[in-house]
This record gives structure tokens, sequence and C-alpha cells, in this order.
């Protein structure tokens, strides 16, 4: 293992939130202020010093995905693809990326999250995190008044004990947003995870399983942050980003 963080960037699923915006294309293809949706978090890896990231997609789109991206030279980064055959959720995704991650700690974000926050100083709390306990998993939190959108921390004694996957009675006002740290353990929690209700292996499991084992902290996010995959979320990030510049762009890409 290195303390070198690896990226994985999630963009499959079906974006049927978004028909027919997403009917013949993916929809972290979509604009999102001045930039493909998908530009985002691989900018806020690139800008964190993380270069390798594997990008995850469905069949049917991963051509335009690496028709944009090609090797990520242009971006800065060094790209690997993986394709997810069907939308099995946000855990079989980041499974597919076991061998791309070897035994490297990495960082998730899910392909449809745009945030304004530089991710250095989390990235440089999670490798004390590891160094400290030897590995575990950290999940960055944003305070909103719609929590039943999304995974929801639930507290006791400021430490969080569980996470609930979109819940009709939210335990705290925080999302669980789609950026989370893990080493490679994970690959045996996925493995060992049930389909929900939903039929999806979920990600909140995930996370749930480190909270069992002792091994889950989480950061706050300062800066405004938003989950592009509704149709209110994708106006609200287009508003959001639309002052979000990434200098290093402007020459090479
Ligand atoms: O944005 C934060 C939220 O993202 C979290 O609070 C939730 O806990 C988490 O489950 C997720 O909820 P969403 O309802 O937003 O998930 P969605 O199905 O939109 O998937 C998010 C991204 O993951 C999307 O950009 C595509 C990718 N994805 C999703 C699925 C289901 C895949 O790559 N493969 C999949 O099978």
């Amino acid at each position: 293992m290195t303390d070198q963080l690896k990226g994985v960037v999630l963009a499959g699923g079906t974006g049927s939130r978004l028909y027919p915006l997403t009917k013949v294309t993916n929809k972290h293809l979509l604009p999102v202020g001045h930039y493909p949706m998908i530009y985002h978090p691989l900018m806020r890896m690139r800008r964190a010093g993380i270069q390798e990231v594997a990008i995850v997609t469905s069949p049917e789109h991963m051509g335009d995905v690496v028709n944009l991206l090609g090797s990520g030279r242009g971006l800065g980064l060094d790209l690997t693809y993986r394709v997810q055959d069907e939308p099995g959720g946000i855990a079989q995704a980041i499974g597919l990326c076991e061998n791309f991650v070897g035994t490297d700690p990495f960082l998730v974000i899910l392909g449809d999250n745009v945030l304004a926050d530089d991710l250095t100083d989390e990235v440089a709390a999670y490798q004390r995190q590891l160094a400290e306990q030897g590995g575990g998993a950290r999940v960055l939190l944003k305070k909103v008044h719609d929590p039943e959108r999304y995974g929801v921390p639930r507290f006791e004694d400021g430490k969080i004990v569980e996470i609930i996957e979109k819940p009709t009675d939210p335990p705290s006002s925080y999302s669980v947003t789609g950026i989370y740290f893990y080493d490679a353990s994970v690959f045996d929690i996925i493995r060992g995870l049930a389909p929900s209700r939903r039929g999806e292996f979920e990600i909140s499991d995930v996370s749930t399983a480190y909270v069992q084992r002792g091994h889950l902290s989480h950061g706050i996010l300062d800066g405004w942050w938003g989950d592009a995959g509704t149709m209110e979320g994708w106006h609200e990030a287009n508003e959001l980003a639309r002052s979000l510049t990434y200098e290093e762009l402007e020459t090479d890409a």
C-alpha cells in the first residue's frame, strides 16, 4: 500500500430522472456551468493531487465518454475505464475497480456531484487517519434543507452510528455527499452486501459497515455542493457552478 490516493469517478446509471435530456446522451456529459458535468469531480481530484483515475460507465455511453476525455492527458490525468453492464448500484460500480485500486487507498466521487471546495485538506485528513488507524473510510457531509433526497447520517455523541439511504424521517439535516474515501478492504465489504429493496448494492450500507468496525470518520464541506442528478438539482448546480473555472484547463484542454 502507498499513501498516494487513486481516484474513482462513477458515471454509470440510467439518468432516468433527467429524461429526456438523457435520451441520447449520458447524464455526466450534460453541461454544468462551463464544463461537461464529469469535469467537476475530475478536476477536484486533479487539484487534490490525484492523477490516476478510473471512470465507470455503462456500455451504451462508454464511447462518448472516451471521445470526450481520451487518455486524460488534456486534463492532466491518467484515465482508466471500466464498464458496468447493468446499473446495479454505486457499491457494485466501485467493486469493478478492484484491480485498478490494488491495495491503495482511494477517493470516490459520484459523477453528478459538483462542489466548490478544494479537497486537498480532506485528502490530508484521510491520510492522517490511515497512518493512525491503519485503514478505514471517511465521508464528507453537507447541511441541506431536503435530507430525504440523500443518504443521511444518524449521530450519537457527535459520531456517525448509521447512514440511512433516502429516509422518510431523516435523523439529521446532513446529506452524505457523493465523496467517499475508502481503503482496499471496501472490496470485501462489497462482496458481502445484499441488494436493497430497490435491487441495488447501496453505498450507504458500505459506509455503515465501516461504522460497525469503528473506522468511519467524517468531514463537513464548507463551500456549496450540489447533486446534479435530478432536474431541480441540475438547474441548481448550473447556477452554483456559473462562476467556477479551472485555470489549469485554460491552456491545455
Ligand atoms: O449525491 C449524493 C447521494 O448520491 C448520496 O447522498 C446517496 O447516499 C447516494 O446513494 C447517491 O444517491 P443518488 O440517488 O444521487 O444516486 P444515483 O442513482 O443518482 O447515482 C449517483 C451516481 O452514481 C450517478 O452519477 C451515476 C453513478 N452510478 C449509479 C448507479 C445506480 C453508477 O455509476 N452506477 C450505478 O449502478
